[in-house]
């Protein structure tokens, strides 16, 4: 089977001063901030760092019951999950859920900067928060 992996999109890492944390990897590697987004469906503000073509996503909650500030209060700052980009979002999530894969979304939906994205569910691959990302 050939993969359905074409790069890491980027690597996400929940923080709670997200200006801080920008101001670190700028200060320590020289790295640019290339998109920021306030995404309200997630209940999340993000900030792209550009590494190459990837990037890290630098993610802070924007309300209480966004799943991110969960995530912050049970298991502090750090790596939350890694996107991988993918020619079809549909098609890697079927494939995922054809092998009994548990998803968080059953169908593709609209991610930040116009991508098309879902996550499958820790439990089912090996302790990582996966995230399937189209770039349309
Ligand atoms: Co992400």
């Amino acid at each position: 089977m050939e993969s359905l992996f074409i790069e890491i999109d980027h690597v996400a890492i929940a923080v709670h001063d997200i200006e801080a944390a920008i101001k670190w990897y700028e200060d320590v590697f020289g790295a640019t901030v290339e998109h920021r987004e306030d995404v309200k469906s997630d209940g999340v503000y993000e900030a792209l760092v550009n590494v190459a073509e990837s990037y890290i996503q630098l993610l802070t909650p924007t309300r209480e019951d966004s799943p991110v500030a969960k995530y912050l209060a049970k298991n502090g700052e750090g790596l939350h999950h890694i996107a991988y980009r993918v020619k079809d979002c549909a098609e890697a999530l079927n494939a995922a859920k054809e092998s009994g894969c548990r998803v968080i979304d059953e169908k593709p939906r609209p991610g930040s900067r116009n991508t098309t994205v879902a996550f499958i569910h820790p439990k089912t691959s090996f302790g990582t928060l996966i995230e399937l990302v189209e770039v349309n």
